[in-house]
């Protein structure tokens, strides 16, 4: 999905690591939380570390531990996370925000980092390293007592904060390594007034991580006369899209505002004003130009646009949870009513 863009997802850490040095990692480098790895064992050779029987090295002790807190999803770097503000909009703007505190293993300082040829390799690596890092009780309390000293810094004058619970049930559904390594931390986003502002996280009271947040400002007419032109009848969106954006003929897609969080007023308009993707590439081979009076109504509906409900399948992607919880959607009843947004 291409709003993933920039998204962190620690549990592919270890593939990523054999992959080009990211912007993403260096955010990483610069998050580490020092201090608190354990004294950091010179990295061995397999020799040293394997045993007579040639079994494989171990992990844990080629790559020892580092603690780390990020956000789940960033957006690209110099940017900001886009969302908007109507007064009195009939739903609020909201999102729902996850920061993942977690050991990951130490590539940076070893003397080679893992090669991997398929994601399948690099979670056996997870699991085996993970396995062994839960072996040691000291490293669960630290993880766990991070977890506990996490706080988060919101301009309450912009946002309304409260707490998201993710239900065991998704983190459960989890691999081993990722339950063994990483916690959530989730909140809940009421954006009350357009501004700029950033959210940090705070680990023993220290900056960690900060992400940055524009929260645009639109008028409630705006925001009407966007939803007017979507769901016109005869010349609106709707016919395809579904009334209020929600799916349907054609268009299996529900507008998020968590998606369109990633993109500039330009690169939204560039889809259906240019049929283009945000990449500038032609979207459905430049079938999707529909007729904009002009500059008012193109902002009208992107008022309309970025006041799509967020969609809860979308936090959970971003989480990497996304593909148990569509299963587990259906099948477990707890979490077919479960909304983050409530
Ligand atoms: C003829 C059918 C059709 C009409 C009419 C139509 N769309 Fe779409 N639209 C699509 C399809 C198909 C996709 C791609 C869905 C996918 O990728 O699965 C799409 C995707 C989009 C996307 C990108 C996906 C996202 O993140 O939400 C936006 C934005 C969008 N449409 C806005 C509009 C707007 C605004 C209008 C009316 C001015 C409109 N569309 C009218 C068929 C249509």
């Amino acid at each position: 999905m291409r709003s993933t863009r920039g998204l962190l997802l620690l549990s592919s850490l270890a593939f990523t690591a054999c992959q080009q040095h990211t912007v993403v990692e260096q955010k990483r480098e610069a998050n580490v939380l020092e201090g608190v790895a354990p004294a950091q064992e010179k990295p061995q050779t397999s020799r040293e570390n394997g045993d007579a029987e040639g079994q494989k090295p171990s992990p844990y002790k080629l790559y020892p531990p580092i603690f780390t807190v990020e956000a789940s999803s960033l957006p690209e770097p110099g940017h900001a996370f886009q969302f908007a503000y109507a007064p009195n909009s009939e739903r609020p703007y909201q999102t729902v925000f996850v920061y993942v505190v977690a050991a990951i293993p130490n590539f940076e300082d070893a003397e080679q980092a893992p090669v991997f040829t398929s994601e399948f390799e690099a979670e056996q690596f997870m699991d085996q390293w993970a396995t062994e890092f839960a072996q040691d009780p000291q490293n669960t309390v630290k993880l766990e007592a991070l977890t506990k000293s996490f706080q988060w810094s919101v301009d309450a004058a912009l946002i309304d904060d409260k707490e998201a619970v993710i239900p065991e049930v998704l983190l459960k559904g989890q691999p081993n390594y990722v339950n063994l390594t990483q916690r959530f931390k989730a909140r809940r986003f009421t954006f009350k007034a357009p501004g700029e502002t950033a959210v940090k996280a705070i680990i023993n009271g220290v900056e960690r991580s900060q992400v940055r947040f524009a929260i645009q400002a639109y008028t409630q007419a705006e925001e009407d006369a966007g939803k007017a032109r979507y769901n016109d009848p005869t010349t609106g969106c709707v016919g395809c899209h579904g009334r209020d954006g929600a799916g349907g003929q054609g268009a299996y897609i529900k507008h998020s505002s968590d998606n369109f969080a990633f993109l500039t007023d330009e690169q939204i308009a560039g889809y259906f004003r240019d049929s283009k993707y945000p990449n500038g590439e032609d979207f459905l081979d430049g079938m999707h130009k529909w007729p904009v009076a002009d500059a008012q109504e193109e902002r009208a509906l992107l008022a309309y646009l970025r006041n799509s409900t967020p969609v809860f399948d979308k936090i959970l992607d971003l989480l990497g949870l996304s593909s148990f919880a569509l299963g587990a959607r259906s099948e477990i009843p707890s979490l077919r009513a479960w909304s983050p947004y409530r």
